[in-house]
């Protein structure tokens, strides 16, 4: 389920990075995970070769679409591709919107399949809307299909003028689309805990009937694993009362946009989760799971916890370099346990000091 087998071919056996900085935000969080990844890479005998690449609102600025054929030849060509985020009021009345730039990247490189932890990590729950007991140990992992259902379904927009205009999406899976992600999806429970829950809208939709059969008929390959369905609502409701019955969750693509920001809710900010998306035969994509947060951008207050614990991402799935991975998710952890943090999670610093704390706690652990 990883490219790990790809080799990384860069000149001198660099990796090759794909940078998609993209709006708002993003380029901020991109340079805080950049930073930290050549901290990282550096003291293993590592080297990363970065190019950067636009999408989103700054490509439709640049070159009039959201995601130009430069851009999706480099991220095809790299050993992993780093984004951090499109999007923004400024063109929302766009007519081609930022957002369609980067479902065209996740299509583009087959990422059918995206990875979501949501890890409480102890220091965390003091900033969560729910009581800390209820919170302690809770480590999710969200597998969210990503290339299909609404998001993709045709035919799709709006017609006729008003007052009676209508506005059509379509939600479509193929058996095909479903068994793989599920693939994905059992597959990490028989690494974690062996629990897996299936959340679908299986009294209501057709695409949650058929994802629900196919989740029956794969299950018994998969013996050790404990599979549940639950229906989307209540799933919603219990991940807030009992975060922490869950360990494998997979769902389609909507629901999973929708759950994975609920499940931010329990860390009690957006700003810390990362995410890995891939599965087909391209090189996976690597974005944390927030926005371009406009009302946070060019004020220097973001937090690049998110992105970072996204590079540690890259660092197990890319390079299979767990030790490594492990060593960037330690600093985070620590930062979040000892500050300095951002605003979202209370603090005063900023991502530039909050960046130097983790560089400086991964350099530490090397030395020590
Ligand atoms: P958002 O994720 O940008 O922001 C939601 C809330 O979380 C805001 O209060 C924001 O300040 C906060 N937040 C987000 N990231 C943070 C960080 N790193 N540190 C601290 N706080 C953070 O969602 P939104 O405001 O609904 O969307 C803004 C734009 O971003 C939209 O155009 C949307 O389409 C786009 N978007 C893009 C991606 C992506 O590119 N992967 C993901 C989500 C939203
Ligand atoms: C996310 C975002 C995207 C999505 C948008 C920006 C297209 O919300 O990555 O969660 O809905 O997938
Ligand atoms: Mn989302």
């Amino acid at each position: 389920m990883t490219d790990r087998d790809r080799p990384a071919t860069g000149e001198g056996g660099a990796v090759r990075i794909a940078a998609l900085p993209g709006d708002g935000i993003g380029p901020e969080v991109i340079a805080a995970g950049l930073t930290v990844l050549r901290a990282v890479l550096g003291p293993a005998g590592l080297r990363c070769e970065v190019t950067t690449h636009l999408i989103g609102g700054a490509a439709l600025d640049a070159c009039g679409e959201p995601l130009p054929a430069a851009t999706l030849a480099a991220a095809q060509a790299a050993d992993a591709v780093l984004l951090g985020a499109v999007g923004g009021p400024r063109w929302d009345a766009a007519p081609v919107r930022p957002e369609a730039g980067l479902l065209a990247l996740r299509r583009g490189l087959g990422a059918f399949a995206n990875l979501r932890p949501v890890v409480v990590h102890l220091g965390l729950e003091a900033h969560s809307p729910l009581r800390p007991e209820r919170l302690q140990g809770a480590d999710i992992l969200f597998v969210r299909e990503l290339t299909g259902g609404a998001y993709f379904g045709r035919p799709k927009g709006v017609a006729g003028t008003a007052p009676n205009r209508r506005a059509i999406d379509s939600m479509e899976y193929g058996e095909a689309e479903v068994r793989r992600v599920l693939a994905v999806a059992f597959a990490a429970a028989e690494r974690r805990r062996r629990r897996l829950t299936s959340v679908d809208k299986a009294n209501v939709l057709a695409t949650s009937r058929l994802w629900r059969a196919v989740v029956e008929e794969v299950a018994p390959e998969h013996p050790q694993v404990h599979v549940e369905h639950c229906l989307v609502d209540s799933f919603a409701l219990r991940l807030l009362q009992e975060p922490r019955a869950y360990d494998v969750v997979v769902t389609e693509n909507l629901f999973g946009d929708i759950l994975t920001d609920e499940a931010a809710a329990l860390t009690g900010t957006l700003g810390t989760l990362p995410s890995a998306s891939g599965g087909g035969t391209g090189p996976w994509l690597y974005e944390p799971v927030h926005g371009s947060a406009p009302d946070l951008a060019g004020r220097g207050i973001a937090n690049p916890l998110g992105a970072i614990a996204t590079v540690a991402m890259l660092l197990r799935h890319t390079l299979g370099r767990d030790d490594l991975a492990r060593r960037v998710e330690a600093a985070v952890a620590a930062v979040i346990r000892t500050g300095p943090l951002t605003p979202d999670l209370d603090g005063t610093a900023g991502t530039a000091a909050v960046t130097a704390a983790v560089v400086e706690s991964v350099e530490r652990d090397v030395a020590a």
